[in-house]
């Protein structure tokens, strides 16, 4: 079902000696900032896209019926536009716990707006967890997600919450604009 990855995080990176390393996010965690951070910028990875690829269990969906929330994967010359926050590293022991299902902590490479450039950590769930679900058509996501509810709130706000927030990023993502559109016409139809 999934596996629990705050153990497999906590043995990743050594923090000694670090006050402060930037966190990219992709997906939640552009919107939902229950964390401290020194700094926010607007920043950009590349070689990934977002997909509604992974599972969620634990805070939009359950272990029965279980969300769709966003991970990485991997795409040459694709460029993921996100949110950059320099933290200290105590903030990853709240963010292990919430990003748990499945995450684990990545170095990467990230271009902020003005083209300066900075290495920072990402979460990334790998096609090898077992919250792993990949790929399905949009219009299934779509309704996966338009049902499925969890002890963070329905699976459809998370949804409509990112597409909200990279619009405001003045991001182009057709994959999570192309969900949105099906989640509407899905929200229709039940009406
Ligand atoms: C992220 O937002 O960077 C990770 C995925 C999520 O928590 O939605």
């Amino acid at each position: 079902m999934s596996v629990n990855t705050v153990e497999h995080n906590r043995a990743r990176f050594d923090f000694e000696g670090v006050d402060a390393i930037w966190l990219f996010g992709y997906g939640s965690l552009i919107y939902k900032v229950d964390f401290p951070f020194l700094e926010q910028r607007p920043a950009s990875i590349r070689g990934w896209v977002r997909r509604f690829w992974q599972a969620s269990h634990d805070h939009r969906g359950t272990p029965e019926a279980p969300g769709r929330v966003v991970t990485l994967v991997q795409q040459p010359g694709a460029v993921c536009r996100g949110m950059a926050y320099r933290v200290s590293p105590s903030v990853f022991e709240h963010l292990d716990v919430r990003e748990k299902n499945g995450y684990l902590r990545f170095s990467t490479p990230m271009t902020f707006d003005d083209g300066s450039e900075a290495e920072g950590l990402v979460y990334i769930a790998t096609e090898d967890n077992e919250a792993f679900l990949g790929d399905a058509p949009e219009a299934d996501i779509a309704r996966q997600i338009a049902s499925a509810h969890g002890p963070s709130g329905p699976n459809a706000d998370y949804l409509l919450r990112l597409a909200d927030s990279l619009r405001a990023l003045g991001d182009e993502c057709p994959h999570t604009f192309a969900i949105e559109s099906h989640l509407r016409s899905v929200v229709t139809e039940d009406a």
